[in-house]
């Protein structure tokens, strides 16, 4: 990790302490321990509870070593004599990358890509960089890819930004939801129609061709009615389509990629899911793990959801571990809605604590 840039505040030990620390949103706090003793250790108590801050003091050649050992009792996380020395500094270094390397808070050090199109997929853990190295090789192919994962993993997301990522992104990425649409509809909605196919129906291009030279996204695959899988497949290998009422055949030049959250393995076996129709979109798979088996993706993922536009909630350290402890059936999205709740639930006070959090135990 390098340090780039450090900015140093310098504020008074007063009753708006607190106050200009939570503007400021500092990533370590140095305080004098000149400042008046009582104060002192009310000080680093509050600033323990501003999440992720470590406190280090600075403390006088004759300062009393009680007072240290109290300090250091209290959360302080190294203590420097004064005069600062380059040697003292170096303490100052250790603690910041400890900081960040316990807590991992710092988005920007986990996603040190190039591209900010896989920097929307937020997480440290080995398991979520695992799926950003896949994500990043399979967008240079043009091959099919199957996403699974439970519900709230982030399929979606990852789908359009493999996208973003890919050749095809300077045309369109259509998603359909394929569970969403009625089986009689589901075709039309496809392959488009031509006037006259069924009664009312106009001229209209499907997904498929609203989608050309760039990416359709299946989503919701295991869904689809084995009457369509049938044409699905057939439109797959043969790269054409025919409108529903028309007659002419239309190239499609389209990269597919589906997404599940059922095992559709086990479908195939169970004859709900046609065996060729699975190997046809599963060239290339992408498994996200669920959230309860990353954890250490939960700090990031809330300092980023408090961190977006419009919101101006923190959240102390008790609440994130409150968040922790939870299974995440819902994963990433139960996770934001909860922290939806909890800013409600909070009200005026925009530091959400664990008596904020009510988890949807369902
Ligand atoms: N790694 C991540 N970083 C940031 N946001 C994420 C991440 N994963 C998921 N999200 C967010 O969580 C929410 C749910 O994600 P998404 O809709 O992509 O999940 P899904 O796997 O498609 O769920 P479902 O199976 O229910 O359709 C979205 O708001 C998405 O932006
Ligand atoms: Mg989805």
């Amino acid at each position: 990790m390098s340090i780039h840039n450090i900015n140093i505040s310098l504020i008074p030990s007063n009753p708006e302490t607190i106050v200009s620390l939570n503007k400021i949103n500092p990533d370590i706090v140095i305080i004098d321990l000149d400042v008046q003793d009582d104060k002192c250790s009310q000080l680093i108590t509050k600033i323990q509870n501003m999440i992720y801050t470590p406190t280090i003091l600075v403390t006088g050649i004759f300062s009393n070593p009680v007072k240290i050992i109290k300090a250091i009792k209290m959360g302080a996380l190294e203590y420097i004599p004064k005069p600062f020395t380059p040697e003292n500094l170096l303490i100052l270094k250790n603690a910041i990358s400890k900081s960040i390397s316990i807590v991992l808070i710092n988005n920007k050090d986990c996603n040190n890509n190039n591209s900010p199109f896989i920097n929307r997929i937020i997480g440290c853990s080995k398991q979520i960089q695992s799926v950003k190295e896949l994500m990043l090789s399979y967008s240079k192919s043009g091959a099919s890819i199957l996403l699974l994962g439970e519900s709230g993993v982030g399929k979606n997301l990852i789908a359009e930004t493999i996208h973003k990522l890919s050749k095809r992104s300077s045309s369109r990425y259509i998603p359909v939801h394929t569970a969403g649409i009625p089986s009689t509809l589901i075709e039309s909605e496809l392959y488009g129609t031509n006037t006259g196919a069924f009664t009312d129906a106009r001229s209209r291009p499907g997904c498929f061709e609203s989608a050309s030279k760039g990416t359709l996204f299946l989503d919701e695959i295991g869904e689809l009615p084995l009457s369509s899988q049938v044409k699905l497949l057939r439109i797959l290998e043969e790269k054409t389509i025919t409108r529903l009422g028309g007659a002419r055949q239309i190239p499609i030049d389209v990269r597919i990629i589906s997404a599940t959250n059922i095992d559709l393995s086990k479908a195939v076996r169970n004859k709900l899911f046609r065996q060729d129709l699975y190997y046809r979109i599963n060239t290339l798979t992408i498994s996200i793990p669920p959230l309860r088996e990353r954890k250490e993706d939960i700090p990031v993922l809330i300092d980023f959801i408090l961190k977006e536009p419009g919101s101006k909630h923190s959240i102390t350290t008790s609440g994130v571990e409150k968040l922790i402890d939870h299974s995440w059936p819902g994963n990433i999205r139960e996770l934001r809605n909860t922290l939806e709740r909890s800013k409600a639930l909070a009200g005026e006070i925009t530091r959400i604590d664990e008596n904020h959090i009510k988890i949807d135990e369902g």
